[in-house]
């Protein structure tokens, strides 16, 4: 089983453990890490990456959530993290998805994750960034 993992800490962002690949829209790779921190408050000076802007901007959300859309983990390997521009951060490949809790709130293969701050179903886009008019 996969250990790659994506905990959404409560108020604050999101926390990728595991083989993680950090991608760039055009395909750049950003970074290879065992352990990101990535902004979902829409806020940070430097996104994708958290700065701590969460916690001035007052960024309010549980962390916790139930994935209706979980599936089975299919295979081992790396999970690549996109920065979508004006967008959501798209994962894919093997990850367990943690509520802030700790609780598996659901497996996937592939997850469009909320960045902007402003979906109704974080931690999961819901295209609200077109909305919002979200830029990086
Ligand atoms: S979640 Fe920390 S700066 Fe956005």
């Amino acid at each position: 089983m996969s250990n790659n993992s994506i905990k959404v800490r409560t108020n604050g962002p999101l926390l990728c453990t595991g083989e993680i690949e950090l991608y760039a829209a055009d395909g750049t790779l950003l970074e290879k890490s065992d352990d990101l921190v990535l902004c979902r408050c829409g806020h940070s000076q430097n996104k994708p990456f958290c700065d701590g802007s969460h916690r001035t901007v007052a960024f309010e959300d549980s962390g916790e959530f139930q994935d209706a859309k979980s599936e089975p983990i299919a295979g081992e390997g790396a999970l690549k993290i996109t920065v979508r521009t004006n967008g959501m951060l798209v994962a894919q490949g093997p990850m367990s998805l943690l509520c802030a809790d700790g609780g598996v709130g659901g497996t996937r293969n592939k997850a469009a994750l909320c960045r902007c701050g402003h979906s109704a179903n974080k931690p999961f886009c819901d295209l609200s960034h077109k909305a919002q008019a979200f830029t990086d």
